[in-house]
């Protein structure tokens, strides 16, 4: 849906994992307001058809490599960055991984490491790499991290993925406040269910149909009265807010956490 109001014309946004489900939304909402927009994601491939789908509609738009878990890549994807659209005015770290299902008692080492260096190590250090870009070039940037629904309210089966995003809500808030001298405003999304690959591992541990467990989750959670909106989320949903919180109709708003789930509360 092309946007009538045009926020971030000239302003220059990187998104983690934005070759793909809500950090592609977020990349096409940020362009259709007139941003230029980096795709930084690990897969090539569909971060460069993004990239490709915004310059063809007249926006604008770059896929840079990054691989979260390198902190040598994350500072190589603001290099690059700066040197294709100058300094950075948008941060907004989507990209996250959910592994198993595993309950808390059975996650291993491997699984721990492989969601935290992504979720949490590399979302803070790709935070912290455009906070530096923003103070040596005094720009009053705006940060968004991305959180998650089970930071507040998680099953028993999501240990590690739920943790790191709790994390997540935390660091947004110390960043935020060690920023807000310098004019650099901090805050989280945190998305209810929406369907992306995000949960295919899972679709598969569970012997489910690809594309099915976020229906079946939304399903489950309408019967039981725990979803107040009866739907599933898109990522224009995620993408919306993002854009407000990253744009100065959130001026005076730091150090926050906007959940966008429909309502939903989990208690089980
Ligand atoms: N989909 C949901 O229901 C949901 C709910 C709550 C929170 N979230 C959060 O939203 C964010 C986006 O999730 P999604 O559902 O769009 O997932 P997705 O799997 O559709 O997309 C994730 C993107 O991140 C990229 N990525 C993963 N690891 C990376 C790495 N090491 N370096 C660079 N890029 C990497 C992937 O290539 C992919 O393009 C995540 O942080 C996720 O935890 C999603």
């Amino acid at each position: 849906m092309e946007q009538s109001i045009k926020r971030f014309l000239n302003k220059h946004i990187i998104i983690t994992g934005a070759a793909a489900g809500i950090g592609k939304g977020v990349a096409l909402r940020f362009a259709d307001e007139g941003g230029r927009v980096v795709i930084a994601d690990r897969n090539r491939e569909c971060g460069e058809a993004v990239a490709k789908q915004i310059t063809e509609s007249g926006g604008k738009a770059a896929y840079i490599f990054v691989d979260l878990v390198d902190h040598n890549s994350i500072n190589e994807l603001i290099k690059k960055a700066a040197d294709v659209f100058g300094p950075v005015d948008i941060a907004v770290s989507n990209a996250g991984i959910a592994e198993s299902q595993s309950s808390a008692l059975d996650i291993n080492v491997e699984e721990w490491d492989r969601v935290y260096d992504i979720n949490t190590r590399g979302s803070f250090f790709f935070c912290k790499a455009c906070a530096q870009n923003m103070m040596d070039n005094d720009t009053k940037g705006s940060i968004v991290t991305m959180g998650s629904l089970v930071a507040r309210s998680a099953k028993g089966m999501s240990g590690a993925y739920a943790s790191s995003k709790a994390a997540i809500i935390m660091f947004t808030k110390t960043l935020a406040k060690c920023l807000a001298p310098m004019g650099i405003r901090v805050n989280c999304v945190s998305p209810g269910i929406v369907a992306t690959e995000i949960y295919s591992n899972v679709e598969k541990e569970m012997m489910m149909e690809k594309d099915s467990f976020a229906d079946w989750l939304v399903e489950q959670s309408i019967a039981s009265g725990q979803l107040l909106i009866s739907r599933c989320g898109t990522s224009g949903d995620i993408a919306g807010a993002v854009a407000f919180l990253a744009s100065d109709d959130a001026a005076y708003i730091t150090a926050q956490n906007l959940s966008v789930d429909g309502g939903m509360d989990w208690c089980w």
